[in-house]
């Protein structure tokens, strides 16, 4: 199952909580990028540009999923950015949409300083990013979760009722 959403949606808290009450891996995109090329994602967006981080992110969304064994995997905000992301996931199943305003996303992502792309005006940037990547992350889902008012472990408990499974 792979997970998609803005930044601060939760991917990785509820990825990691579902992995759990799956009793699957938990594979997270941004990690498996870190981890390889040995540098913060930060890093590689501000020596290598974004057009290289994508490069990267969909050559490691390529890996996760060829993984045999079903696992979770959490996907960074942007790999629905690319034609190649997109149709990445489209081919595969489940997908789930963890969609979250820009406001709460705002107040959930932390230290801002770490994410590229909104570090200078994170609600700002947060609601020009949903504006442009919505129809991108509804075009991918088979499945949307609302999480504005619900806990990670709200959220697992409505995806997996959502999903017929029984953890
Ligand atoms: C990005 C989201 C980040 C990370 C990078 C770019 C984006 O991942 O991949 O900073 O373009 O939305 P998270 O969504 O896990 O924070």
């Amino acid at each position: 199952m792979v997970l998609v959403g803005l930044m601060g949606a939760g991917k990785s808290s509820v990825g990691r909580l579902l992995a759990h009450a799956l009793n699957e891996p938990f594979l997270d995109t941004d990690a498996l990028i870190e981890h390889d090329t040995g540098s913060a994602v930060s890093e590689i967006f501000s020596s290598r540009g974004e057009a290289a981080f994508r490069a990267l992110e969909l050559e490691a969304l390529r890996k996760e999923l060829a993984v045999s064994t079903p696992s979770v995997i959490a996907t960074g905000g942007g790999v629905v950015s690319t034609p190649e992301g997109r149709a990445l996931l489209v081919a595969h199943t489940p997908v789930v949409f963890l969609d979250v305003s820009a406001a709460v996303a705002a107040s959930r992502v932390g230290d801002a300083r770490s994410r590229p792309l909104i570090a200078e005006d994170p609600l700002g940037r947060l609601h020009e990013l949903s504006a442009e990547r919505r129809a991108h992350y509804l075009e991918v889902a088979t499945h949307v979760i609302e999480v504005d008012q619900r806990t990670p472990s709200q959220v697992v408990g409505a995806l997996l009722a959502l999903l017929g499974v029984a953890a």
